[in-house]
């Protein structure tokens, strides 16, 4: 029996209420294929925490989550906690103390779900979003001077580092070169943002020559919204930095049919330490409690965890599940339904112990 290191935490908001669905399904997998299992240990960081002790989470957070082979994530964020607090107090620390520099973000239209876009459907929007998650825009240099006066002044600098890039740009290549159209749109500013971005650009280029087999092209960011909108079939992998694809991947899930089925990833790809796996939507304050909260998105960033834990068909059965309840119409309000969170979750893991998966 194979036993992968799970930490757990829950955090803020709808956090504790998709996490714990995400657990369940989880179980069901386990249960049914019964050669693997997982060994969760849940932390109570957070907003709650930061209540009580004046931080997000330990002082020796990061070594207590060391040990494991995965980090499954709710959400940040509460009323009244300002967001850079609980932001920089938790996630920021681990996805960069971790130095998990592979944002991956996956969107397709499922089964059942309708899409905003006229006459999309299923199979016309299928991408992933690899965005760089270790410098870039969200590298926390720049600061204020002045506080207060008429001069003060603020920066936040964008960093870009050649070992960055040419890292995040290989990763984006060998995803792409492992999907069936091997297409990646690498995208930049750099008509307007001369330096850093016209470096993307060339390292895009040098690594490209390592991909033969791929086809590439570039796009500016703006006019990236534009494709993404009118011709989605024509992306597959997409390849952008910290910030642009941050922006993008909201349009992607929005474009989805909502940001309450999109996951991702913060993968260590070198496997120095444990990735961290999350849904993309945030804590989600308006319907906390409320029972409403979509648990797509923590199955799907669970599907990732258990691919990236080596557990390929475990993974698939837990999509299979996820797009037979969608079809069904069992879905939450954000989709257009009028199933609970426990109601969605009861059919995935119904679906999952079915024999026809
Ligand atoms: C995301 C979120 C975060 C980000 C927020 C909460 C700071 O929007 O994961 O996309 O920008 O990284
Ligand atoms: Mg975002």
């Amino acid at each position: 029996m194979r036993t992968h290191k799970i930490a757990a935490i829950p955090a803020d908001g709808i956090g504790p209420e998709v996490i714990a669905a995400g657990l369940q399904a989880l179980e069901a997998l386990q249960q049914r294929s019964g050669d693997f299992s997982l060994s969760v240990q849940e932390f109570d960081w957070g907003s709650d925490y930061y209540k009580k002790h004046g931080r997000m989470m330990p002082e020796d957070g990061i070594q207590q989550l060391k040990p494991f082979d995965a980090i499954f994530f709710g959400a940040v964020g509460a009323p009244d906690v300002p967001d850079h607090i609980t932001l920089w107090g938790l996630r920021l620390p681990i996805c960069q103390g971790f130095d998990q520099y592979a944002n991956v973000r996956p969107t397709r239209i499922l089964p059942g779900i309708a899409s905003p876009l006229a006459g999309v459907g299923p199979g016309d929007l299928d991408w992933v979003i690899v965005r760089e998650n270790s410098e870039g825009e969200y590298s926390g240099h720049g600061g204020r001077a002045h506080r207060g006066l008429p001069e003060e002044v603020g920066t936040e600098v964008a960093i870009f580092t050649r070992v960055g890039v040419t890292r995040i740009m290989r990763y984006a290549f060998r995803l792409a070169q492992s999907r069936p159209r091997k297409l990646l749109t690498v995208v930049t500013k750099s008509n307007a943002q001369r330096h850093g971005m016209v470096m993307w650009d060339e390292i895009a280029a040098e690594v490209a020559a390592e991909f033969p087999d791929v086809t590439w092209d570039k796009m500016l960011v703006d006019a990236m919204t534009v494709r993404m909108t009118l011709k989605p079939q024509s992306l597959d992998t997409i390849v952008a930095t910290n910030l642009h694809a941050d922006i993008l991947s909201d349009l992607a899930g929005a474009l989805a049919g909502s940001l309450g089925v999109a996951p991702t990833a913060n993968i260590d790809p070198e496997r120095r330490y444990p990735s961290m796996f999350e849904p993309i939507h945030g804590s989600a304050f308006d319907i906390t409690g409320k029972g409403i909260a979509n648990p797509v998105a923590t199955f799907w960033t669970a599907a990732q965890m258990l691919d990236h834990l080596g557990e390929a068909s475990a993974a698939t059965r837990l999509m299979r599940a996820v797009e037979a309840v969608t079809a069904d119409g069992v879905l939450t309000p954000d989709v257009g339904g009028r199933a609970t969170t426990e109601e969605v979750t009861r059919a995935v893991c119904e679906a999952i112990r079915g024999s026809n998966i």
